[in-house]
């Protein structure tokens, strides 16, 4: 047997220990920064490989750095240490990083550091007592439903709001815009109209213009006084993860603009405890999916918010792109302003008449519970309510072809302009609600409308893919809005989560992953906005109190995996499917108030009412007065009982 001190090395007596050039103190963070070089260079140098590796371990060894190895700052951290920018590091030059990281001295470290604190941000935490201040980003009806339901409790509220009055999409949009739904259907649980201070006409007729929804608004505002809370013409900018003693708060860094949003230089910062994102679903920024050739077109391009004064179109062609609402709005105001008006659309759309067959109100069907049950069942509901949708299913397909053919019948559909998509899936891609005057303008030929859509720009008009030409000296893009999250660093975008097809919250609120953050209004889209976003700023107010008790962020998780599951095995693939109730917001609304503990049937004891009556915003009126009752809940649970029974038999013995 030979002699292992004659082979040379042996690894279990003589273990090599190479000197420590930097601090003879191995616990040091200059001796722990060179093992961390030792171990992961080719002789003294490192390359980018290396570095990615030594990243790793030097996360481990100094948490505060744990975004290093984010692919946002893997790059910008190898550009710090290597400061003869040679693309290899040598022992100093990684020391040296190390160093200035920890405790910067530079600007460049300085900034880079503060990044890199935003990727320790704390997952979604169950405990808010250290809430005292929050900021809110937006004056539309969503961030101030949440001011006045925070404020209520205590809490010390800002909204910072770009533009120069509360309002958002209602202060300004294209022309003749207005409520698509009849005003009850678009009201403050605990300011409705009729109890609204000298509202004029406009704001209270049956269904209002845009200036009557804004005057609505501003009520409001003045009547709990919500705009001493604003900060208006001030646009955030930034929203930077912040220690705060033991707490983690957010820097809402932001300018301020002037009457024509030109923005100042001088940026300012604030930090608050926790941040309300309440900057809305369609408002900024449009999606202008420009054909090519776009430059050397002699007229003009708009997107529908900007299409806002009717003198524009005076005398022009107008084309305009889309099938939604804007779009069909757009076309009928440049059919009565302009000359001439073409509708170009990718797909047709059901429209919903404002009566069903002219008489009964279109809201019997679609905001009571016997219209919602109709729909294609939601995943959360007992088996026996789950049998129940599972055995009506060929009723309810039947209902549905009715309803098409009702709709069919009043809009006089045809040809390009009758959907191929079933109706009870075709309203979860954002639904119109349409009165008569695209249907008379078509048939007066006032207006054009083909599927189709722009291939390229001319100097005077545009080439559509089957190679027709229309001339025209407007385009107006109807073709709905993007989403920007932009004010927060790509570490944290990265932790919200971002899909193609929007971004999946708990109860369209909360990020799991991200603490101290809520979204209100801008993840969520019903057929009731202002409602919907009332409750939600309810919910958010007894989840900072401590009323609500949130689950876990892996329970959070969990719940979106399973929503993100469910949408995606029916629901129209938009970048927006997220956010999307529409017409299930029966159910977001009964979850919300199942989470605040209180009833979610709010028809008293009338079972009939409760299955047929429209929902409006005025049964969740004493959520928001705090004079909430518990009353029928368990006399619903045995008339439920009841009536499941019935109905079974009746299903029984017909089928
Ligand atoms: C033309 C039109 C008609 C509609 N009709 C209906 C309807 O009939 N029924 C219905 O339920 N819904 C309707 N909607 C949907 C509508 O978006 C919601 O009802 C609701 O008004 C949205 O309110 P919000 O507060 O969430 O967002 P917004 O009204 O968009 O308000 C967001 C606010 O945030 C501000 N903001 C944005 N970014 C920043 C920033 N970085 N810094 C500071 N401030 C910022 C904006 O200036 C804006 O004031 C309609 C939408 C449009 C566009
Ligand atoms: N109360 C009201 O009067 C009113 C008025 C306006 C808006 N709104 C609401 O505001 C929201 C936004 O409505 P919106 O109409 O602005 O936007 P939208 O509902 O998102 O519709 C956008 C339209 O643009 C089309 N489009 C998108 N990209 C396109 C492309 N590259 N080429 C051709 N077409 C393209 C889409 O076509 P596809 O369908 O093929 O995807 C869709 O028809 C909706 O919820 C709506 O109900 C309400």
């Amino acid at each position: 047997m030979a002699d292992a001190s004659n082979m040379g090395f042996n690894i279990y007596d003589d273990v090599p220990t190479s000197p420590l050039s930097y601090n003879q103190d191995p616990r040091s963070n200059e001796a722990i920064a060179e093992t961390i070089f030792n171990q992961h260079a080719q002789g003294d140098i490192m390359n980018v490989p290396g570095w990615y590796a030594a990243c790793h371990s030097l996360t481990r060894a100094f948490p505060k750095l744990v975004a290093l190895v984010d692919p946002a700052m893997v790059g910008r951290g190898f550009e710090l240490f290597d400061l003869n920018g040679d693309g290899i590091l040598d022992l100093d030059e990684f020391v040296g990083g190390v160093r200035e990281l920890l405790e910067p001295t530079s600007v460049r470290a300085k900034s880079l550091a503060k990044r890199l604190y935003a990727g320790r941000i704390h997952e979604g935490q169950q405990n808010f007592s250290h809430v005292k201040t929050v900021a809110i980003i937006g004056a539309g009806v969503a961030g101030l439903q949440t001011a006045r339901a925070l404020s209520k409790v205590g809490l010390t509220v800002t909204i910072y709001e770009s533009r120069g009055n509360v309002g958002g999409v209602w202060r300004e949009n294209y022309i003749d815009f207005g409520l698509q739904v009849p005003k009850e259907l678009y009201e403050f649980p605990d300011y409705p109209r009729d109890q609204a201070f000298k509202l004029s006409a406009k704001a209270t007729a049956e269904f209002p213009k845009g200036e009557g929804v804004q005057e609505y608004i501003e009520s409001y505002a003045d009547e709990f006084g919500l705009r001493e809370m604003c900060e208006f013409n001030t646009a955030v900018q930034e929203l930077r993860v912040e220690e705060n003693g033991d707490h983690q708060a957010w820097t809402v860094v932001y300018d301020h603009r002037d009457s024509y949003m030109r923005a100042s230089v001088k940026k300012e910062e604030r930090t608050f405890d926790f941040v309300v994102v309440a900057t809305g679903m369609y408002g900024w920024p449009p999606h202008m999916p420009l054909a090519i050739g776009s430059e050397k077109f002699k007229g003009e391009i708009l997107h529908s918010c900007t299409f806002t004064d009717p003198k524009c179109a005076a005398g022009k062609k107008v084309v305009t792109v889309g099938g939604g609402k804007s779009a069909v709005d757009n076309a009928v105001a440049a059919a009565k302003y302009g000359t001439e008006s073409t509708l170009l659309f990718r797909t047709a759309h059901w429209p919903v008449p404002r009566n069903l067959l002219n008489l009964v109100p279109f809201k019997w069907g679609t905001y009571s519970r016997f219209g919602h049950f109709m729909l294609p069942a939601h995943y959360d509901g007992s088996c026996i309510k789950r049998w129940f949708h599972d055995a009506l299913r060929p009723v309810k397909w039947v209902w549905w072809r009715i309803v098409e053919t009702m709709f069919r019948v009043q809009f006089g559909l045809s040809g390009d302009l009758l959907p191929t998509v079933p109706i009870e899936h075709d309203v979860f891609n954002g639904g119109q609600i349409l009165s008569y005057e695209f249907r008379d303008m078509l048939k007066q030929n006032k207006l054009s409308a083909f599927k189709g859509s722009i291939s390229c720009f001319t100097e005077d008009g545009v080439i559509l893919g089957n190679d027709k030409e229309i001339k025209c000296d407007m385009v107006v893009y109807g073709t709905g809005f993007k989403k920007s999250y932009h004010m927060f660093d790509p570490i944290v975008q990265r932790k919200l989560h971002l899909e193609k097809d929007g971004l999946y919250l708990y109860r369209n609120i909360m990020p799991p992953n991200v603490a101290n953050l809520a979204f209100i209004g801008s993840e969520v889209s019903t057929f009731n906005n202002i409602l919907t976003q009332g409750l939600q700023a309810q919910w958010l107010q007894r989840v900072l109190c401590g009323q609500i008790f949130l689950p876990s962020p892996g329970h959070m998780s969990r719940d979106l995996e399973i929503d993100q599951a469910w949408k995606r095995s029916w629901m129209p693939p938009t970048n927006a499917r997220a956010s999307i109730w529409q017409l299930h917001m029966m159910q977001y609304h009964d979850t919300l108030c199942k989470d605040m503990g209180t009833d979610h049937r709010r028809k008293g004891l009338n079972p009939l009412a409760e299955v047929f009556v429209p929902y409006a915003a005025t049964d969740y009126a004493q959520i928001f007065h705090g004079t909430e009752t518990k009353t029928a809940s368990h006399v619903f649970m045995i008339v439920d009982g009841l009536l499941l029974t019935l109905l079974f038999l009746i299903y029984y013995y017909l089928f």
